[in-house]
């Protein structure tokens, strides 16, 4: 019977749908990091053995560019290998590998400024498909994804936000502090904000306290003093972290 289908069928496949324009056109031209070279953006693929393509079984780290300089490079650099130690990932490139990819990848696009990186670190590509770790045996994989990127929020006119029935997970089932690629808890409730037409969605904790949004850490001033949840519901921020606590005048 499959013989037969095989037979009748030669490309079942292809895309209906015609080919989008990119938010940033200049993006259509950039080089990524994937592995261990800089290739051109439609080359830039991982293997289908790949562990963030079979579980989501990735860290990573989102990073801006400004004036020619990564901010706070470093902390994100410690947040990523924490991540993948929380992962017990093997085979992890070293800070210098790291350095090198990112700035080789920046120094190629020419970018210096308005621009960001997804960097990913994968538990890497699969022997055979499946969940154990057992089966990476080719190392981690990494991704240095540089983008021209304007700021996600206006911050001039502000945003509007949503609160998501979706709540954000337990750090009983998955700890927010390891900053993993399986995101589908965050896609959920990014999905009720764009339904209900808001730029992003408040999660809650499991017991109804805010926690964060799907995407970023949730400020509020009060009284002229900064608050912040605590970081047992929400990613441990490196913005949170530079945020000042003082009182702001009011
Ligand atoms: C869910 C979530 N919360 C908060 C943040 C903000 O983290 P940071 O300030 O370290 O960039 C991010 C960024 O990736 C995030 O994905």
């Amino acid at each position: 019977m499959l013989r037969r289908y095989a037979r009748k069928t030669s490309c079942i496949l292809k895309s209906p749908l015609p080919r989008p324009s990119l938010p940033v056109p200049a993006n259509e031209k950039l080089l990524a990091w994937v592995g261990d070279e800089i290739v051109p953006r439609e080359s830039a693929k991982v293997s289908v053995f790949d562990s963030v393509v079979q579980g989501g079984d990735s860290v990573w780290e989102g990073l801006r560019i400004y004036n020619g300089k990564i901010f706070k490079l470093e902390e994100h650099l410690d947040r990523l290998f924490d991540s993948a130690k929380a992962l017990a990932f093997n085979n992890v490139p070293t800070r210098d590998e790291v350095k090198e990819a990112i700035f080789k990848t920046l120094i190629r696009n020419a970018m210096f400024d308005n621009a960001h990186i997804r960097l990913s670190l994968t538990r890497g590509k699969k022997v055979s498909s499946g969940m154990s770790p057992a089966f990476n045996l080719y190392g981690c994989t990494l991704i240095v994804l540089a983008e021209w990127k304007p700021p996600v929020y206006d911050n001039t006119r502000g945003i509007t936000l949503v609160t998501a029935t979706t709540r954000r997970n337990s750090p009983n089932n998955l700890d927010s502090k390891i900053h993993h690629n399986n995101l589908l808890n965050n896609i959920l409730a990014k999905i009720e904000g764009n339904n209900a037409k808001a730029d992003d969605a408040i999660m809650l904790d499991k017991d109804g306290y805010v926690a964060e949004t799907n995407a970023t850490n949730i400020f509020l001033v009060k009284k002229g003093r900064v608050m912040t949840p605590h970081a047992d519901y929400c990613l441990p921020g490196i913005t949170r972290a530079t945020v000042s606590f003082r009182k702001f005048p009011l």
